[in-house]
């Protein structure tokens, strides 16, 4: 077994989505990372053993975290192959094991990141067709061990996905319905909503209930990976189980109740409502997610509540100029039935913020799924 660079130097990378940034940094911190320094969409950070599997396990903002085995400048093809080709894969994979590669390009000599992927697929393929006469097979839907090829200005860093893929996949989501929200980016919102379960919590636009569920796991402190099958942590030739059941264990005792009543929801879509109810089913019994279907011209309204929503956006949503008046009546609604309380929308579209009629208190860009969208928080006096 070689020495990989996560061991030497105890750094990984946590991969977060634009605009986390604040939310991602104060997590780690919270979860016991040192040296916290930034990089593109992401932070480097130190961790023993512990440390990291409790962030792998626990993070709700970053979608992925990285353990880099070698980083090399990297001008050509033939150097990739060959670089990749100096570490023993077997430290990692058996014949029997499956294997996938995200790869991501940028500013370098190699310009296609599909082809470096494809690339280093090769040297590992061809490492164990040297020494067997077989190869493990790739499973880009469900592999043993996620792999992630980084080459930037030809710098490159080849790393194991500690979370075996990304981590807003938590496992809740059994059913969707258009344009749901990314789970990584619903906590985000939540996160910088400031929200930590003591005042009711409504989302009047629910669809499949992402923010909903968040909220429920932030609240009853469910470790964001609970319902996750696969951790490829368990692949690093130095994984300590010991040390893993620990993490688990501790952290699995730790959830609390969820108070009756608190985390509600509507909308105006019946199969939303089915979607939201079939995912909080999917989440432990330690308190309820009450949605219920109706237009949010039929709320009566709401005092001393945190309103958190994403509001249907022209993009997806068909009509911008239907969407653009269904926010001006919004604003109406949260002017008129909701003083007392306060609202963080999250608009997917930033062209639609003017169109609620309200002034935001502040607003926070966050870019995620696809989305370049804002977050605007409202006090409702
Ligand atoms: C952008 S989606 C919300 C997605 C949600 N955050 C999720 O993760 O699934 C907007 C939602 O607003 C709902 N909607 C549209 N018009 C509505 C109205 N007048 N009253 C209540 N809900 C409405 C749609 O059915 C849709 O589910």
């Amino acid at each position: 077994m070689s020495d990989y660079l996560y061991q030497t130097t105890s750094q990984y990378f946590g991969q977060l989505a634009s605009g986390a940034e604040v939310c991602g940094e104060a997590e780690l911190k919270e979860l016991g990372a040192t040296k916290i320094n930034k990089g593109y969409l992401g932070f480097y950070f130190c961790a023993d053993a512990k440390t990291i599997y409790n962030i792998v396990y626990k993070t709700r903002i970053f979608s992925r975290i990285l353990a880099p085995l070698i980083a090399f400048d990297c001008h050509s093809e033939k150097y990739l192959y060959k670089t990749a080709q100096n570490i023993d894969w077997s430290d990692f994979l058996t014949l029997t094991k499956t294997f996938a590669i995200t790869s991501n390009v940028a500013d370098s000599n190699i310009r296609n990141s599909q082809y470096a992927g494809q690339i280093l697929k090769d040297a590992i393929v061809d490492q164990f067709r040297e020494k067997t006469t077989e190869r493990p097979n790739v499973d880009t839907r469900f592999p043993d061990l996620q792999l992630n090829l980084y080459i930037h200005e030809n710098k490159a860093r080849i790393s194991v996905d500690l979370g075996g893929g990304s981590l807003h996949k938590r496992g809740y989501r059994i059913e969707s319905v258009e344009a749901p929200m990314q789970e990584t980016l619903a906590a985000t919102i939540l996160q910088l909503s400031g929200w930590k379960g003591e005042r009711p919590l409504f989302d009047p636009f629910c669809g499949s209930g992402t923010i909903l569920c968040e909220a429920f796991m932030k609240a009853g402190n469910i470790p964001a990976a609970h319902l996750r099958q696969k951790f490829d942590f368990l692949r690093l030739p130095d994984f300590d189980a010991t040390v893993w059941n620990q993490i688990k264990t501790k952290a699995n005792n730790e959830t609390i109740d969820v108070p009756e009543d608190v985390i509600k929801g509507s909308d105006v879509s019946a199969d939303a409502i089915k979607a939201v109810r079939a995912n909080r089913n999917a989440l432990p019994e330690i308190g309820t997610i009450k949605a219920r279907r109706s237009d949010f011209q039929s709320l009566e309204g709401f005092s001393n509540t945190t309103i958190v929503t994403n509001p249907p956006y022209g993009i997806r949503l068909g009509n911008t100029e239907e969407v653009a008046g269904l926010l001006k009546e919004f604003g109406d609604f949260l002017k008129q039935k909701c003083t007392g309380s306060t609202a963080f929308i999250y608009y997917g579209d930033k062209t639609l913020v003017k169109k609620l009629g309200l002034k935001p208190e502040w607003r926070h860009e966050l870019r995620a799924g696809g989305l370049d969208g804002v977050l605007c928080k409202y006090e409702l006096y």
